[in-house]
């Protein structure tokens, strides 16, 4: 119902149970695109898949925890972005994002971002916003730097993908090196 536009023709707005079935056609269009980089939990085969994957994200949402936004292009579901971990208490949470290929290099997820860090920091009063991505997923860690964040450190061998332990890369952006309304 309430959307934000990201640009002329792509705008972002909750993604909701409702969504279940568009979810899972734009998750047959990215599954294999974004299989390698993100949670396995995410990665669903299904509608019923694609559905427990709002419900998780509707009920941490109910306790102001975690929340899942899409990405519509043209009126498509293309993509989208989170929070991995909202911990209002604690001052500090974890944004992450996909998309399916053939809406990358367009310059739609780091203004995505940005309206959850503009609205973690300036409205919900945190304090730190993470990042955690591949080591080698550099396009990852491009939008880490747009959003001005700062590379803290590397969680060695801590993602388990293909049989290969990879390092996990932990970025990190605070409240006081944020200007509002983003990069
Ligand atoms: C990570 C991911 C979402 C990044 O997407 P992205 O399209 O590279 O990021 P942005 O939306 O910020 O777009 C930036 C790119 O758009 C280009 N671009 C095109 N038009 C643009 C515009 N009008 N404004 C800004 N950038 C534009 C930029 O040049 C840049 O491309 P480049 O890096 O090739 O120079 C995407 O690669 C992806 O889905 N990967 C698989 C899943 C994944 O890794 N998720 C993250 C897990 S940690």
């Amino acid at each position: 119902m309430f959307s934000l536009a990201l640009r002329d023709d792509a705008r972002l707005a909750p993604l909701e149970v409702w969504h279940a079935e568009e979810f899972a056609d734009h998750m047959d269009r990215a599954r294999e695109h974004i299989r390698p980089w993100v949670g396995a939990a995410f990665v669903t085969t299904d509608v019923d898949g694609a559905r427990a994957t709002l419900a998780r994200y509707a009920e941490r949402q109910a306790r102001d925890g975690a929340r899942l936004y899409g990405i519509w292009r043209d009126d498509v579901l293309v993509g989208g972005v989170m929070f991995t971990d909202f911990q209002a208490g604690a001052g500090w949470c974890e944004i992450g994002c996909w998309l399916e290929p053939g809406a990358e290099g367009q310059g739609l997820i780091t203004p995505a971002c940005s309206a959850l860090v503009d609205w973690a920091f300036a409205r919900r009063g945190l304090h730190r916003a993470e990042w955690h991505c591949r080591a080698d997923n550099q396009r990852s860690a491009a939008v880490a730097k747009r959003l001005g964040m700062t590379l803290e450190g590397v969680r060695r061998e801590a993602w388990p993908y293909g049989g290969t332990r990879h390092d996990k890369q932990v970025w990190a952006l605070l409240a006081t090196e944020w200007t509002p309304g983003g990069p």
